[in-house]
């Protein structure tokens, strides 16, 4: 047998020797857990740049080489052959589903997708002009005082439909919130169609509209929720973890996970991408002014889509959306001045040196608001559409983490370095 791999600390004038734990693709950690109880240390690493938080058997990155699988399979081979529900399926239950699986599995999905009634009054009591993330994250975490929430010691029962309650009204939740904001009426979701028949159907047919699906538009949909669906420890994944370490229930889990995604470092990047497109447009299409600012360091700017925490390559789910833009957009007079745009920022990003020496490549965000916009959705829902895509990931990861046996609370220690200890001075003698 080889002999397993170990590291040596030298620390406080004593050698610890550590355990390095290798994954199935061969990416390597030291395990640290006895570093404090053997020397006092302990780690520091903002931005958890170089901490692995857990071993995970769901999803795989390659950032170097722009490799993303989950449960194995390549995400280009997924995006051409499978569908949003299967790939859900594959996430939750580590394969690929068979005819009456999926069949079950798309069952439940339309037996869970109404909303109970009562929950749509709360519709009216947010602002008009409400960000439907907001009104998303607090109608999932609603969600727990309507539906039961997944008992911990029957999950394996009680998974499916928990997961399909989520995955098929969170949905409906964002469908209504849009139909809040034009003050349209809602339309409820129909057994007789899919996942993503049923999500356009909701979005966009009115009294007055008799939307007629498209199939090109419903797979444009579905290649793009696959794409979402899961991107192992990201900023809204962990917080869905660290929540729901404290076993709070899934929902508010979720709805934690979907408050960090809003972030515009984070899923909030695909919405400020096509404000930042316009922009440029509204200011004459001169794209050399926001490279420019981007590279200012006195600026707080940056290019919106580019960049990403592990792709140091171009991330593929952006080659595969990029492909697509072209293919939806075709059509679209109105919406080319932006696609030129995009393409002309892309390729002067790629020569620039200050983004070839950091590796800045654009990341899923860049492209994936231009085909929404394309299929009619509003920029402010877009941000509502990668929630709905990561929620199989979500959901994969809390079971993930609820079954693990070895899982504790996750709490981070810190290092302080604020006063020492100072005594209570009363009120009259403060300055
Ligand atoms: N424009 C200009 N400069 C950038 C950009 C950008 N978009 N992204 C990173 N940099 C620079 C940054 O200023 C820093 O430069 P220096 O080394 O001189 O200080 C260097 O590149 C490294 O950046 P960082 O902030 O240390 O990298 P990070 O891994 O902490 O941040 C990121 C990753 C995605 C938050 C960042 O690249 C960014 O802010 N991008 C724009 C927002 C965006 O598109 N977010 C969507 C991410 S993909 C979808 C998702 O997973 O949510």
């Amino acid at each position: 047998m080889a002999k397993k791999e170990k590291a040596k600390l030298i620390v406080g004038g004593r050698e610890l020797e550590l355990d390095v734990i290798v994954g199935s693709e061969g990416e390597r950690a030291i395990d640290i857990s006895r570093l404090r109880s053997e020397t006092g240390y302990i780690t520091l690493d903002e931005g958890f740049m170089n901490t692995g938080s857990c071993t995970s058997d769901i999803t795989f990155i390659n950032g170097e080489e722009g490799v993303l699988r989950y449960r194995g399979y390549s995400i280009e081979d997924l995006c051409e052959h499978s569908t949003f529900t299967e790939v859900s399926y594959l996430l939750l239950h580590n394969r690929l589903p068979n005819l009456e699986q999926r069949e079950n599995f798309s069952r439940l999905l339309n037996e869970h997708s109404l909303l109970h009634e009562d929950m749509r009054h709360f519709y009216n009591n947010f602002p008009h002009d409400a960000h439907p993330m907001n009104i998303l994250g607090t109608m999932v975490n609603a969600m727990s005082s309507f539906y039961p929430n997944v008992d911990l010691l029957s999950m394996r029962d009680n998974i499916d439909m928990t997961a399909a309650r989520l995955l098929s009204k969170i949905r409906t939740i964002a469908c209504y919130a849009y139909k809040k904001t034009m003050g349209h009426p809602i339309v409820y979701p129909q057994k007789d169609f899919k996942y993503c028949e049923n999500f356009l159907r909701m979005m966009f047919w009115s009294p007055v509209n008799n939307y007629e699906l498209d199939a090109d538009r419903v797979r444009a949909l579905s290649v793009l929720l696959v794409l979402h669906a899961d991107h192992e420890q990201n900023c809204s994944t962990s917080t869905v973890r660290l929540v729901g370490s404290a076993h709070a229930n899934l929902y508010a889990s979720i709805s934690a996970g979907i408050s960090a995604l809003w972030g515009p470092l984070h899923g909030g990047a695909n919405q400020a991408v096509i404000d930042m497109l316009e922009k440029i447009h509204r200011q004459g299409g001169d794209i050399k002014k926001f490279i420019a600012k981007a590279k200012d360091k006195k600026s707080s700017f940056r290019l919106s889509g580019f960049g990403h925490r592990v792709y140091k390559n171009y991330d593929p789910r952006a080659k595969i959306i990029k492909k697509m833009c072209s293919r939806v957009l075709e059509d679209e007079a109105e919406h080319q001045p932006l696609l030129d745009i995009a393409l002309r920022l892309e390729e002067a990003v790629l020569q620039d040196e200050y983004f070839i020496s950091r590796k800045l490549y654009p990341n899923v965000d860049f492209y994936s608001g231009l085909v929404y916009m394309a299929l009619g959705f509003p920029t402010n829902m877009f941000t509502v559409l990668f929630a709905i895509g990561r929620m199989p990931g979500w959901i994969a990861h809390w079971k993930e983490m609820i079954q693990n046996p070895k899982a504790k609370i996750g709490r981070p220690r810190q290092i302080y370095t604020g006063s020492r200890q100072r005594d209570y001075v009363p009120i009259q003698q403060r300055s």
